[in-house]
């Protein structure tokens, strides 16, 4: 099977897993698993934020960055397309007493005017407060798209001088930094919390790391408590995520060059509408305009690729460790078949 159903599927190296078996342990709970403390340390260096905390996913990173940026009762700015709108099952709302404000965007970059034309009045005792706004970098459902450096800066500056937060959901935050060539740190510069997975393209088997100041993440800290995702020997998970930050941040570049071929590959078949300007790094989208995605999905699975489907002609296809060149090649040739069956 070639699976490019999502870079979540991504293995462990046999380097993780030898880490993960011979990690030194202790209780993360207590503050005592030297393996965590060393990742969250790393981490924190990595991306220029004070502290770090260790957690199960992404989907939590978000839970963190509402809550510990945003009180009960008042709002939260994102992307109409956005991860934490669509995907997380109303967990800002549920959880964290929070409504989200969605924002219509053309490709998940918002700018300082529409920032300007989102923020409530906060004269109006009618209105909620808003308290903070999120940012998804790379932006999935619009394509894997990266923030340009600029455009990230200047839309922080623009929140912050309206009194709000920033959370940026970076659970792809390396492939953005790969993408186009800045340290990570800068484009964590631009926010006060973020979070970043370890289980996508980084090919961990779980985890998430959420950071900010010492205060936000004491915050986070007992966020993560109340929501039970405070584990225990957790450095069995960290050793693989010290081995992910050394060796596979820049092999991230080979899945967005595999991406580029694959969709490259798929414009030119008959039936396929790909936007190569939103091929910007490990994932493509594109639309089949003689055969629904579904049923399209269905029949690459007969033939041993798997993809996602995102819409009814809308379909996702993703590189990550683990899918070579061949592997591209291959499944370009099995869309071909299908499309021409
Ligand atoms: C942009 C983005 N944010 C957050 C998440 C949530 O991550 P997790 O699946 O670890 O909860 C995902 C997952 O695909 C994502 O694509």
């Amino acid at each position: 099977m070639i699976d490019l159903r999502s870079d979540t599927v991504a293995m462990p190296s046999p380097e993780m897993r030898q880490a993960m078996a011979t990690a030194e342990l202790g209780d993360d709970v207590f503050g005592d698993d030297p393996t965590v403390n060393r990742l969250l340390e790393v981490a924190a260096g990595r991306l220029g934020k004070e502290a770090a905390v260790f957690i199960p996913s992404g989907t939590m990173g978000n839970v963190l960055g509402v809550a510990v940026n945003a009180g009960r009762g008042e709002e939260l700015i994102a992307d109409a397309q956005s991860h934490v709108f669509i995907f997380e099952t109303a967990g800002a709302a549920a959880l964290a007493g929070v409504q989200i404000r969605p924002v219509s965007t053309e490709s998940g970059v918002m700018t300082p005017e529409q920032i300007a034309a989102s923020v409530r009045p906060r004269d109006d005792p009618h209105q909620p407060i808003s308290a903070a706004i999120t940012f998804e970098d790379t932006h999935n459902l619009h394509g894997g798209i990266v923030w340009p450096l600029e455009a990230l800066r200047a839309a922080s500056d623009a929140a912050h001088a309206h009194g709000m937060r920033v959370h940026l959901d970076g659970a792809r935050i390396f492939n953005a930094a790969i993408a186009q060539e800045v340290g990570v740190a800068e484009i964590a510069a631009c926010a006060d919390t973020v979070t970043f997975c370890l289980s996508k393209g980084l090919a961990c088997p779980a985890g998430s790391i959420f950071l900010g100041s010492r205060e936000d993440v004491e915050q986070a800290h007992r966020w993560r408590k109340r929501l039970g995702g405070a584990m225990r020997q957790t450095g069995v998970l960290a050793a693989a995520g010290l081995i992910a930050l050394d060796k596979m941040v820049d092999r991230l570049a080979e899945d967005h060059a595999n991406a580029r071929t694959l969709a490259e590959g798929l414009a030119e078949l008959p039936g396929v509408r790909c936007d190569l300007s939103r091929v910007q790094t490990n994932l493509v989208f594109f639309e089949l305009e003689k055969m629904t995605a579904p049923a399209f999905n269905d029949e690459c699975a007969k033939r041993g690729v798997l993809g996602d489907w995102s819409g009814p002609a809308r379909m996702r296809f993703v590189t990550h460790y683990g899918i070579s060149t061949q592997d591209v090649q291959a499944a370009l040739q099995v869309c071909e078949d299908v499309l021409s069956a």
